[in-house]
């Protein structure tokens, strides 16, 4: 098959060899030369124009097009982005081709960036040549479907690879193993159905992998070797599978990882602690039913916690305790729950939103211990404040709108501190405010926003 595209790619070059070059200026002053429609030869400026000191070079192709050898060769480019035009539809047989020359990126000005979008990429030879000086490659919603290794393995100083959105499925042991300079790779949204047990082998100074909306099994090793890895996102990463906390074991370094989307059911205590710098972590939409006491309580560096969209309907007291966070994100969580006594105790945070979380009841002092810059409470289904329900906090905006609250007993703010405190969309009114135990200085809000 390679070879008769070769052979092919070969018959098209000679046959359009002395035909007339058509050469057009673009927008920017780019002067695009092609034989007939298809070959660009070379791209060169104007004398005087604009595109003197430009170093970015974009074209959009609509038909099959080939890249001849040093086609820029002339032109100060640090970075460029060939691409069909933009369009949401997926389809790999509607992608044209583009044919690349080991050549084709040799500049002496040195092109350290080059995005391709949405083409299937044909390099005869599969060998960029080795001066190409290319560090930042993204092919995205292009037509791989395996990983190019030989074309990769003639980019040794490749910082940044990008499959984005491609057609891979399999992921082969030590698939990218010459790039031991790599920092980022991105295999997000390839339907990758699996990732074989040495797949990362080489990437010693990986940093940041994008392995989100794909399909793979997630067998433990698979990271193995990861040490340096700091930003992980598997959102939506494993189909139909069972989510496998054993993964995380090779991946100390973790700051940062998303794993939103994967049907995770139940949070164990320390099941963390094999990460221990980590600050972000997001279990969006899981299938999480309670948050007991051990696993974020002892994450010392936790700054924002994501666990919107679950089934959280149990927050064991202390589940927070001493920690000193950014955000906590428990918003729709649909499961009818009742905030019991010291929940947040011991707990200081910027912003801490449980809106929308179908919460029946506040237990006395359920806030007890709690400080933070905003508590949303809004979209919940309490319908009074008894005398205790906000013991102990000390918050700068408290919003309680809409949540059908018909009462607020007396003195019910005495041992609270809150600046603002947001009732809109609540069957009551401040005519006994003087009761509720607030300060002159608390301002209600009345305004939705
Ligand atoms: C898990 O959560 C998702 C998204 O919230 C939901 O669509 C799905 O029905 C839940 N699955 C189970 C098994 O509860
Ligand atoms: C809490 O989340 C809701 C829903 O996304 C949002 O509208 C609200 O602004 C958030 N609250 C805060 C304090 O950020
Ligand atoms: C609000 O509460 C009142 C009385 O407690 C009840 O009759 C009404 O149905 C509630 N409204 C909503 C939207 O839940």
């Amino acid at each position: 098959m390679k070879i008769f595209i070769g052979i092919g790619l070969i018959l098209l070059v000679l046959s359009v060899r002395g035909e007339n070059e058509v050469c057009k200026t673009d927008k920017e002053g780019f002067k695009i030369c092609r034989k007939p429609t298809t070959v660009i030869t070379h791209v060169t400026r104007r004398m005087g124009s604009a595109v003197d000191a430009k170093t970015h070079f974009d074209m959009k192709f609509d038909d099959d097009t080939i890249i001849g050898p040093n086609a820029f060769h002339t032109l100060p480019l640090t970075s460029i982005l060939l691409g069909m035009p933009y369009t949401q539809e997926r389809n790999r047989l509607a992608l044209r081709t583009l044919t690349l020359h080991p050549d084709s990126f040799l500049t002496s000005s040195n092109i350290r960036s080059l995005t391709i979008i949405r083409a299937n990429v044909n390099l005869p030879g599969n060998k960029f040549n080795l001066n190409t000086a290319v560090e930042w490659l993204r092919f995205i919603a292009c037509g791989f479907t395996e990983v190019p290794s030989e074309m990769i393995e003639s980019l040794p100083n490749l910082d940044y690879l990008s499959f984005e959105g491609n057609y891979l499925r399999v992921i082969r042991s030590h698939a990218f193993s010459p790039l031991k300079l790599l920092r980022e790779l991105n295999l997000e949204g390839n339907g990758i159905v699996s990732l074989e047990l040495g797949c990362f082998d080489g990437l010693d100074n990986l940093e940041v992998l994008d392995l989100a909306d794909n399909q793979f099994s997630p067998i433990s090793g698979i990271f193995n070797g990861l040490k340096k890895l700091t930003r992980l996102d598997i959102d939506n990463a494993f189909g139909e599978h069972q989510f496998n906390f054993d993964i995380l074991q090779d991946t100390p370094a973790l700051v940062n990882i998303r794993m939103g989307n994967n049907k995770i059911k139940e949070l164990k205590p320390d099941m963390f602690s094999i990460c221990p710098q980590l600050t972000y972590l997001s279990l969006f939409r899981n299938n999480i039913s309670s948050v007991p006491k051990g696993v974020f309580n002892t994450m010392n560096s936790l700054q924002t916690v994501h666990l919107a969209q679950n089934e959280i309907g149990t927050i064991e007291p202390g589940a927070f305790n001493g920690l000193n966070m950014n955000m906590i994100y428990l918003l729709d969580n649909k499961v009818d729950k009742v905030i019991e006594t010291g929940t947040f105790s011991d707990l200081s945070v910027l912003d801490i939103n449980l809106s929308a979380s179908n919460i029946r009841e506040l237990k006395p002092r359920a806030f007890n211990g709690l400080s933070a810059r905003e508590l949303d409470l809004s979209e919940n289904k309490f319908t009074q404040i008894g005398a205790e329900d906000f013991y102990g906090l000390k918050v700068e905006e408290l919003r309680l709108k809409n949540n059908n609250i018909t009462a607020i007993a007396p003195n019910a703010f005495k041992n609270t501190k809150v600046e603002k405190l947001r009732l809109f969309g609540n069957p009551i009114d401040d005519k006994d405010r003087a009761i509720w135990g607030l300060p002159e200085t608390t301002k209600i809000l009345w305004s939705e926003y």
